[in-house]
């Protein structure tokens, strides 16, 4: 009887040609576990490419079967947040202007919502933030220095229709006459005036150009500047008599203010905002701009 081999004869298994150093490289075949991996994640790729989007088109990509996209899913997800806002929203619409503040839910939510249309809409302008804004025309709305006036009712009204432009009939309006440009006073009164408004400022003057000045200034700027010069919010003449310049305080940039007036453009955001955000984003300057 013949024993059988403890050991299998070891196939013999085809070589490919290949020898290096008396090495061989033989042909086996790859192993099955890993050839039905492979043409698993083939069958996975063509089944992930028809289910999710993935092909790019000219337009965009195929869209998929099971209408995966993450466009949609940001676009729900806000529409989620929007609902869940929506009643505090409402209740900011139907408040009283002044009665936001007195309510801690809507004055959290206003002034959350408010540094966001801030930052978003108005800092390009007015400066985004606690320091303040140097720019020429740009009113800093955090002093207590306002132009137009800083109630709730003032800063909304503000907002809402905007100031000098032509997109909203109702927005704020007024012109300050070119005195120079349009010769409206001679180079002398000129100087004198703006020696006198040195003066009303606290700076160094001409004291008797200041004095001449004076009369110069009765006739021609109290109308809008009134008298002493402390501004009049219903034309959005702003104080003369304080430290504080919209386009600059040193006698060349009020001679040049005199010379040729500024007309200072802020756009309406009625169209742009909403009533919610217009509400919000009052509140906000309101609160931080020593509000009225
Ligand atoms: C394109 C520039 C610009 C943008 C953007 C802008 N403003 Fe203005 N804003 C101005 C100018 C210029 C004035 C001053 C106009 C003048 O000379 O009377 C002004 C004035 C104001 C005033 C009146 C200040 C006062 O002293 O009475 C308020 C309030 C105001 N802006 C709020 C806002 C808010 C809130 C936003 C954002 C929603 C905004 N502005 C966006 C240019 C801008
Ligand atoms: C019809 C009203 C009106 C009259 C009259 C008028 N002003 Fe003005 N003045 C304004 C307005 C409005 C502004 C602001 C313009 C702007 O915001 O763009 C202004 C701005 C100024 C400024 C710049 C203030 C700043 O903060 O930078 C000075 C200075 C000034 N006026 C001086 C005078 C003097 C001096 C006279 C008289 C010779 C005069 N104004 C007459 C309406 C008037």
């Amino acid at each position: 009887m013949c024993a059988k081999p403890i050991k299998k004869e070891p196939k013999q298994v085809e070589t490919t040609g290949h020898i290096w150093d008396g090495i061989e490289e033989l042909n086996n075949p790859m192993p099955r576990w890993w050839v039905w991996t492979f043409y698993a994640t083939i069958v996975w790729g063509i089944g992930y490419s028809v289910a999710y989007p993935a092909w790019p088109l000219i337009t965009g990509a195929t869209p998929g079967l099971i209408g995966s996209s993450t466009r949609a899913d940001v676009a729900a997800e806000i529409a989620r947040v929007d609902a869940a806002n929506a009643e505090i929203k409402a209740s900011l619409v139907a408040a009283d202007l002044n009665g936001i503040g007195t309510d801690p839910d809507l004055a959290a939510y206003a002034e959350r919502a408010g540094a966001a249309v801030f930052r978003t809409n108005c800092s390009t302008c007015h400066g985004s933030g606690a320091a303040g804004f140097e720019g020429k025309g740009y009113p800093n709305l955090l002093d207590d220095d306002w132009l137009w006036g800083g109630t709730m009712e003032d800063i909304h009204l503000t907002i809402t229709h905007g100031i000098r432009n032509t997109t909203d009939a109702d927005a704020r309006y007024s012109q300050m006459p070119s005195f120079g440009a349009d010769e409206l006073l001679d180079p002398t009164q000129n100087s004198q005036v703006v020696e006198y408004v040195l003066q009303m400022s606290g700076q160094d003057h001409d004291a008797a150009l200041a004095t001449a000045g004076a009369t110069v200034f009765a006739e021609n700027c109290a109308a809008c500047h009134l008298e002493d010069g402390a501004g009049d919010r219903a034309q959005g003449a702003p104080r003369l008599n304080d430290a504080i310049w919209l386009y600059g305080g040193s006698r060349e940039a009020i001679t040049a203010s005199i010379n040729v007036a500024n007309f200072g453009v802020m756009p309406n955001w009625n169209t742009r905002l909403s009533e919610d955000e217009i509400r919000a984003v009052a509140f906000y300057v309101h609160s931080r701009g020593g509000g009225e």
